[in-house]
């Protein structure tokens, strides 16, 4: 395999298995002078981390990131940056069936048929601790977004879990970080709960749908064609493992407006364009507007459940599996700080590109 990295100017390349010695991120192309530490890393890894509440698996991780490069008396240099997380909670028996039965929902059949070898342990390369390595690179985005770009703050949160729908009226920024589904409405983090613990104890899982927020992103990141800004975060989030359908801004419901009620509307305010509402999601013709970047994007139900799913054998005999081990009743839970992370990567990789051709934006208004 050699795509294992994204990014024109800010690139990220990922290494490494879920039952591996250590996993992590190379990231070239990271401005000089940001300040960076193990420590700052170590928070948004934390976020991520397995083991935190009862609504995701029970692997415990510390998941420590080691700074090997890049990074000199507290700065980073401008050299390929090395991160490195060591894997330390490896159960390899928990997974000896799966060398020789393809889970359903997971990718060791077309591993398998593509490469013809695979890390069967834990999922190896396909395991989503692979993400634990973009979370780190994300905090590299977001340190250098600190220093470039201030004005820029990111949040992803939960929107639906299965079929409970957050109420748009009772949304609360700061109610995300005060339960353990990153969801914005008090009362579903209530309701979610006690759906959740009923799903649990039944061995069933279930899909989400994650919301994730640029704010304060200026006008001008993205190219037009091969180059829009929607088209990379669009592939950064479909690249998060269990995605299935990514939408920016009104998305896939744009198909039901007229074009009177879609159509943000701009007057013009005291500081430039205002506009009426974003259907766009804040990006017009692959370009920002100013407004709020808006992504949303469907998680597949966890594949990994208590109860019995056919399949086939290495050797093509039929055969039940049962999927042990620890994993998330919802994975939609901790995909949220993983899509924070993309997110950030995609910004700053633009608004390094717009800096490289355009530097301020030259289009006057007013
Ligand atoms: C943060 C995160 C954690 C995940 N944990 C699990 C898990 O515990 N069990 C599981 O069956 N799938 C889990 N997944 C999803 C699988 O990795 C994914 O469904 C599988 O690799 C097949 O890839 P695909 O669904 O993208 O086609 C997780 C996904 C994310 C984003």
């Amino acid at each position: 395999m050699s795509l294992n990295t994204f990014g024109h100017l800010f690139r990220v390349t990922t290494w490494g298995e879920s039952h591996g010695p250590a996993l992590g991120a190379t990231v070239d192309g990271c401005p000089p002078g940001v300040a960076l530490d193990a420590d700052a890393l170590q928070y948004w890894l934390d976020r991520r981390k397995p083991g935190q509440n009862k609504y995701t698996t029970q692997r415990r991780e510390p998941d420590a990131v080691e700074i090997l490069s890049g990074v000199f008396e507290g700065q980073t240099t401008g050299t390929p940056i090395q991160l490195m997380i060591r894997n330390t909670d490896q159960r390899s028996k928990d997974y000896s069936e799966i060398a020789e039965k393809f889970r359903p929902g997971h990718a060791d059949i077309t591993y398998w048929q593509k490469y013809g070898i695979r890390d069967y342990r834990g999922g190896g390369r396909s395991s989503a601790r692979e993400t634990a390595a973009r979370v780190a690179a994300g905090g590299v985005a977001r340190a250098a977004l600190a220093m470039l770009a201030p004005e820029v703050s990111i949040t992803g949160y939960m929107v639906q879990i299965g079929p409970h729908r957050i109420d748009p009226n009772r949304f609360e920024w700061d109610q995300i970080e005060r339960n353990p589904f990153w969801v914005p409405d008090a009362q579903a983090a209530e309701d979610w709960s006690a759906y959740l613990d009923g799903l649990r104890k039944s061995g069933d899982s279930v899909g989400a749908v994650v919301e994730v927020v640029a704010r304060g992103v200026p006008a001008g990141l993205g190219a037009p064609i091969y180059g829009k800004l929607d088209t990379d975060l669009a592939a950064a989030m479909m690249s998060i493992n269990a995605v299935k359908a990514v939408e920016i801004g009104e998305g896939m419901a744009a198909a039901t407006l007229t074009g009177s009620a879609n159509a943000d509307e701009i007057t013009m305010g005291p500081d430039g364009p205002i506009y009426s509402s974003n259907h766009a999601g804040g990006i017009l013709g692959g370009i920002s507007t100013g407004q709020d970047i808006v992504v949303r994007f469907a998680v597949k139900p966890t594949s990994s459940i208590l109860t019995p799913r056919r399949t086939i054998t290495r050797g093509g005999e039929e055969t039940d599996i049962v999927t042990r081990g620890r994993h998330d009743p919802c994975v939609g839970i901790r995909a949220v700080p993983v899509a924070e992370a993309m997110m950030a990567c995609v910004i700053l990789d633009h608004w390094l590109l717009h800096r490289g051709q355009v530097g301020e934006n030259r289009g006057q208004i007013g």
